[in-house]
């Protein structure tokens, strides 16, 4: 699972740019399901064909990142944010352009307040000489994500863009091993989830599933002096009940609980004040499809350091893979 999750976090995907980690999980998943296809937003649609029950699963591909706004005349580039980035987790970051440019952020020296610091406060700095020299590498509109390389520390995996390759991986792993089931399962690893649940949008309207399930990270509360919140890392996946996006619907939620107490897995339940999440967009679409949702419960979410638990991991794709068969 490490290994799975090193791969998947280590491809570039910020929202609107997710052909690279695309093309990676086509590879991980083409020779185990009927059929694979990409549809017009980027969306990977990926099906076992049934009979049976019509269930989407889905995770989103895409992660946070920087778009380059505008470069000064000594090669600066000043950036906007694509997705919720913080401007203090970027202090002193580093983060990569899709063609391989690394840069470091930093903040203006003047600025004697960095409780006022804001993102416009930031630049990044690639190391050109000049605004001619960095045009050679960047362009207006090109996309940066954070670095991070994936690492173990005991059960926990910290990297970047957890948010939500530990997702992607769920899937993956459970399209490895699905049990023989009469269902019809499309596997969606979504696009542009970060911007405002963009993917799962057209991908639902399109499948039009009996159900939905999607796998994406939450918060936790288990760390020094943090709001309150039920959820700790390493306690088991977590059944969402809502979020800022969602109410979940009550027959999804009770299948995932009922699936879990049958396999003796250990869960919490996840109620995240702000945020949402892919079912956001899916329970809206058509006439509405009930969708509930398996979170992973991760600290540090969209700074370069996010920390979640393998064994959390591990347990959604029993969780994920016995929801789908029955
Ligand atoms: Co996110
Ligand atoms: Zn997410």
């Amino acid at each position: 699972m490490f290994e799975l999750i090193k791969n998947l976090t280590d491809k570039f995907g910020v929202s609107g740019n997710e052909e690279e980690i695309r093309e990676f999980i086509k590879g991980e998943i083409k020779s185990k399901v009927d059929s694979i296809e990409v549809d017009a937003l980027g969306n990977l649609i990926a099906t076992k064909k049934g009979n049976g029950k019509k269930i989407m699963v889905a995770a989103h591909m895409d992660e946070i990142g920087v778009m380059a706004t505008h470069i000064d005349e000594k090669g600066f580039i000043r950036f906007s944010n694509i997705g919720w980035v913080s401007q203090n987790y970027s202090l002193g970051q580093r983060v990569r352009f899709k063609n391989g440019t690394i840069g470091t952020v930093f903040f203006e020296e003047k600025l004697d307040d960095l409780k006022s610091l804001k993102l416009s406060n930031l630049y990044i700095d690639i190391g050109a000489k000049n605004s001619e020299e960095a045009q050679k590498k960047v362009n207006i509109g090109d996309t940066a994500a954070f670095c991070g390389p994936a690492e173990l520390a005991g059960d926990m995996i910290i990297s970047k863009a957890l948010d939500d390759r530990s997702g992607c991986a769920v899937l993956i792993e459970t399209i490895k091993n699905l049990p023989k089931t009469d269902n019809e399962i499309y596997f969606v690893f979504t696009v542009q989830e970060e911007l405002g649940l963009r993917g799962a949008k057209t991908a639902a309207f399109r499948i039009l599933p009996d159900f939905a399930i999607a796998v994406d990270v939450t918060l936790t509360g288990d760390t020094p002096d943090c709001k309150t919140m039920e959820v700790k890392c390493g306690m088991g996946p977590a059944i969402k009940i809502k979020d800022g996006s969602v109410v979940c619907h009550n027959d999804v939620r009770k299948l995932l609980t009922e699936t879990a107490k049958k396999l003796n897995l250990p869960i919490q339940y996840e109620i995240l004040e702000r945020g949402g999440s892919d079912p956001g967009a899916i329970h809206l679409t058509a006439g509405g499809i009930p969708s509930g949702a398996i979170s992973i419960p991760c600290r540090y979410t969209h700074s370069p350091s996010e920390m979640a638990s393998i064994s959390d991991i591990d347990n959604a794709v029993k969780l994920l893979k016995e929801s789908l068969i029955g």
